[in-house]
């Protein structure tokens, strides 16, 4: 009988960039992978591994959006699993463990940009849309969805 290992661990900015090439970027130059504040002090990276292969990725940022009046604010950013690994439970786990250290951090509120076909993925999580509809150039149909921590 084989098992199989999952682990998430803290990875580097660099170690996202195949999974955010592939899932989120593909087909664009690799340098669109790259973003702001990645290697920012307070920026994190988690890594979702299967048997060391990893699967899974999701950034978390320390930034504020004026939608909202709480000081402690944090953002997720390039969430993202390997297509043949999706719909296993993996990105729940994911989000799981980027709240577990927002929280850790006495988050007031985790916001981002959601795609579009993303958005009942987070509603599952507890998230809500604020605001209107918004186009990211080249990447699509985006929704500001928000938690608060109290
Ligand atoms: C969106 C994404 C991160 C979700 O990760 P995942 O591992 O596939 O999600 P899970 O298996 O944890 O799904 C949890 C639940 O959400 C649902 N769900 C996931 N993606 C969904 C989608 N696109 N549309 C509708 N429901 C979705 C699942 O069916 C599951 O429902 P269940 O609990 O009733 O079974 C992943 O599919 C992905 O990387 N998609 C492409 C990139 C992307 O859109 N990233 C988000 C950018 S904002």
């Amino acid at each position: 009988m084989s098992y199989i290992i999952m682990e998430i661990k803290k990875i580097s900015s660099v170690e996202t960039y195949p999974v955010r090439h592939e899932v989120l970027r593909k087909g664009k130059p690799i340098e669109t992978c790259i973003f702001k504040g990645d290697d920012d002090e307070q920026t994190i990276h988690l890594g979702l591994f299967l048997d060391d292969q990893l699967v899974g990725i999701i950034s978390v940022f320390k930034e504020q959006n004026n939608l909202f009046s709480e000081t402690n604010q944090f953002q997720i950013r390039g969430m993202a699993v390997l297509e043949e690994f999706q719909g296993k439970g993996l990105g729940t786990k994911l989000v799981k463990e980027a709240e577990k250290h927002c929280i850790n951090l006495n988050a007031n509120v985790i916001w981002f940009n959601a795609r579009e076909n993303a958005v009942p993925f987070y509603e599952k999580l507890d998230y809500k849309i604020i605001g209107d509809s918004f186009l990211i150039p080249e990447v699509g149909i985006h929704f500001v969805m928000y938690k608060k921590i109290h």
